[in-house]
């Protein structure tokens, strides 16, 4: 597999591209199903339709991994949180945790085991997916995932999270121990499952400043790293805290792999990170909307990357009304401009 021997710094013929948010609204082949399904949460724990969202972006555009369809808050919703999708407003917690005992009545084991829908999606792709294209787990880091727990939905102050970390960061480190103990049993079972390797998504890692996000945020991804490591040292992990470019020096641990957001200058990460990461990323996302814009963007990003380990990728979601047109020629641009 041309990604997994790109996390492992392996020589690859060309560099391999995905892109996050890949399975999703600009493919009306994904629409369709999604229709099919009902809801967003419905495809999610229908395996067999889930599996074939997963498998659509590798056929329709020929990226070089599929990532599992499902969503990072899953998690929470299986550990006993009321969740939904609202139109326009994104997910919504309707029973925020506010107390002890709130977070007492979660349920770690039952969350691992009521995701048994994720683990089928997992076997029946990695059974449909050709044997050449890697499949992508994923899990989203605990303090992005606990931003939401706690708020009830996205914020753009993150003030009720914000508050907790400076009146009780006791109990903030409770709930975020428990989300990543829950994390840890998901991430083993994803590979046992089969994923080739995980990405953990902190999304809202920019949301903090370094000191507390090293101490609330990046603490419990490496909880979870180290863990899955000792038991599958062989399986490369994804990091990607986004809008952390601030303090790139502070980052190290026993993953192989750095996502980098496009609000970092690739250049400045290779600087403070590459060799010793793989770096993946970046291209701004909404320059998917114009040939000439990606043109431009993969010329850079692979000028810089020249002769250091490389994933390309984009420095966030892919966005809902870029033509498919453009996602295609953005992928075998990379594929051939990068042919060594
Ligand atoms: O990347 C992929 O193709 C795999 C699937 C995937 C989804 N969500 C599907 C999804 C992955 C890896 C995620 C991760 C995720 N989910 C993150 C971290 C990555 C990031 O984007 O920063 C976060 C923060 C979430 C939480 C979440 N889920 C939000 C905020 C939303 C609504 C935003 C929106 O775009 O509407 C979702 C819904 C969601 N997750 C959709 C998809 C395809 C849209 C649902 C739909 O079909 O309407």
């Amino acid at each position: 597999m041309i990604f997994i021997n790109a996390c492992l710094k392996k020589p690859t013929p060309y560099t391999p591209v995905w892109m996050m948010r890949q399975a999703g609204r600009y493919l009306p082949e994904y629409m369709r199903v999604r229709s099919a399904a009902g809801d967003f949460l419905s495809l999610c724990k229908d395996y067999k339709k889930a599996s074939e969202v997963t498998i659509q972006p590798v056929e329709i555009l020929g990226v070089d991994a599929a990532i599992l369809f499902s969503d990072i808050l899953v998690v929470p919703l299986e550990m006993g949180m009321d969740l939904r999708f609202e139109k326009g407003e994104g997910p919504v917690f309707s029973n925020p945790i506010k107390t002890a005992e709130n977070l007492d009545a979660l349920d770690v084991e039952k969350a691992v085991e009521n995701l048994s829908y994720v683990y089928d999606t997992i076997g029946l792709t990695r059974q449909n997916l050709s044997a050449d294209k890697a499949l992508i787990g994923f899990c989203g880091a605990p303090w992005t995932i606990a931003t939401y727990m706690i708020e009830g939905g996205g914020t753009k102050t993150y003030a009720v999270c914000k508050k907790l970390l400076y009146t009780n960061p006791e109990f903030l480190h409770q709930i975020l121990a428990k989300v990543a103990d829950a994390l840890t049993l998901y991430v083993k079972r994803q590979i046992r499952a089969g994923v080739n390797a995980v990405q953990i998504f902190d999304s809202w890692a920019g949301a903090l400043e370094d000191s507390a996000y090293m101490e609330f945020g990046w603490r419990y991804i490496m909880r979870i790293v180290d863990s899955v490591k000792a038991e599958f040292p062989d399986i490369p992990l994804i990091v990607f805290p986004k809008g952390i470019s601030g303090y790139l020096d502070q980052i190290s641990g026993n993953f192989e792999v750095l996502g980098v957001d496009w609000s970092t200058p690739l250049e400045l990460a290779k600087a403070k990170l590459s060799p010793r990461y793989v770096l993946q990323g970046n291209m701004e996302p909404t320059r998917l909307y114009d040939k000439k814009a990606i043109e431009t963007g993969v010329e850079r990003i692979l000028q810089t990357m020249k002769g250091a380990p490389h994933i390309f990728n984009l420095g966030h979601g892919i966005l809902p009304d870029v033509p498919v047109e453009n996602a295609k020629y953005f992928i075998k641009l990379v594929q051939e401009k990068s042919a060594r």
